[in-house]
């Protein structure tokens, strides 16, 4: 299979390229990353190189010319499609950039794989284009009707419903995975689980919003990853394919058991201000990806946190390169750093 993967050197992108060329030795991937701050080339720089079935092209999703050369001089098959501006608190500030790659990128591929005859395009989105749940109501299932609340979730319902509309339209075989909050490594310390890890590791304050009490369903990215994967092979062109972690904690929980992996005490905790119109609760009810992809996750939250705290305990040059910004210098950051050359 050959495979457009794009935002590839992002957080999810990056352990799905390491899964797949891994779990399938006939796969060949070509990430198209534009390396926005959220994008680390490093992450995969070891698979470059000649004879390798990996390429990286920097650019962005919505130069359509690009988009259309990557397809044909590299006889794309599928598309897996992660690159976005991801986090909701930059979407508040500015949400420019979101429209720009999530809604407008979207549909230059889209368009783009309609033109070329591509056989499979998964479009990766979130839960967060269902809104927020009440603390009794029952989790989102995929017939939920889409009220997302900031500007990145609108955005991302937006995408949606065009990968919909081409698949209804055009026939485009478009299946669209919307999945709870991962965690695991390569995280950007922007996001509340490497930032609380950072922050607590060198003793400093953990900031919470608000009462600490929103709820999010937590996912190992590896068992998000296997089920886009579950989506690509066994999914039907058309559907929406719901995955969470079966592990709602709040925001309070999640902070508190990463204090105590790391034995640092819980009055690093400050309450500060809330993010403006946040998301109280999501719960996400993943038995169609079950029943249809006979998908299921596989690492429970204790381990799962456990597992990824040990991996930024190990790979301090990585967390370091991107706070100095060494990462964007690309191969003289941490990934030579850590080889020792
Ligand atoms: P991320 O912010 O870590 O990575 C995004 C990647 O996309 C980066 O490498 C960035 O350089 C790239 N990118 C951004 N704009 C681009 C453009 N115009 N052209 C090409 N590349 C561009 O994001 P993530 O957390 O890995 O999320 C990946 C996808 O999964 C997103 O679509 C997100 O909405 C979705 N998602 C994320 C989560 C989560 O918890 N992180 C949960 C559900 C769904
Ligand atoms: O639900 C899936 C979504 O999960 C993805 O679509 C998004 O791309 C991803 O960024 C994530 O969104 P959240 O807003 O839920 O993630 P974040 O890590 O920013 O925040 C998680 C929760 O923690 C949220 O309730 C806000 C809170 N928070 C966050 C930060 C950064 C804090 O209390 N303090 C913080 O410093």
């Amino acid at each position: 299979m050959r495979l457009l993967v794009t935002g590839g050197c992002g957080f999810i992108g990056t352990n799905f390229i390491h899964h797949l060329l891994e779990s399938d030795p006939t796969v060949h991937i070509v990430n198209l990353d534009k390396l926005t701050y959220a994008g680390n080339r490093g992450n995969l720089a070891h698979l470059e190189g000649p004879g390798s079935r990996y390429t990286f092209v920097q650019g962005d999703i919505a130069n359509a010319e690009l988009v259309r050369h990557l397809l044909g001089s590299h006889a794309i098959e599928a598309i897996v499609h992660f690159a976005a501006e991801s986090h909701v608190d930059r979407s508040i500030v500015d949400s420019a950039p979101f429209i720009h790659t999530n809604v407008v990128g979207t549909h230059v591929l889209l368009e783009a794989a309609r033109e070329m005859g591509i056989h499979r395009f998964v479009h990766v989105s979130t839960d967060e284009v269902y809104g927020s749940l009440g603390p009794d109501e029952p989790p989102f299932t995929e017939d939920t009707p889409l009220a997302p609340n900031s500007p990145y979730s609108a955005s991302k319902a937006a995408s949606d419903l065009l990968a919909l509309a081409f698949f209804h339209t055009y026939g485009l075989p478009v299946l669209v995975t919307r999945c709870s909050n991962n965690y695991g490594p390569y995280q950007f310390p922007e996001k509340l689980i490497p930032l609380a890890f950072r922050r607590a590791s060198r003793g400093e304050p953990v900031p919470i919003y608000g009462d600490g009490g929103n709820v999010r369903d937590w996912i190992y990215v590896l068992d998000h990853c296997a089920g886009v994967e579950a989506a690509l092979r066994r999914g039907l062109p058309g559907r929406v394919y719901n995955f969470g972690g079966d592990a709602e904690r709040t925001n309070l929980e999640v902070v508190g058991t990463i204090l105590d992996l790391l034995g640092a005490s819980r009055s690093l905790i400050r309450f500060v201000t809330d993010r403006p119109g946040h998301d109280r609760r999501y719960a996400m009810n993943s038995r169609r990806a079950k029943a249809e992809l006979g998908w299921q996750p596989t690492t429970d939250f204790p381990t799962g946190i456990a597992h990824t705290i040990r991996w930024y305990q190990t790979h301090p040059n990585w967390l370091e390169s991107v706070e100095s910004g060494a990462y964007r210098q690309f191969m003289d950051s941490w990934y030579t750093k850590e080889r020792g050359v």
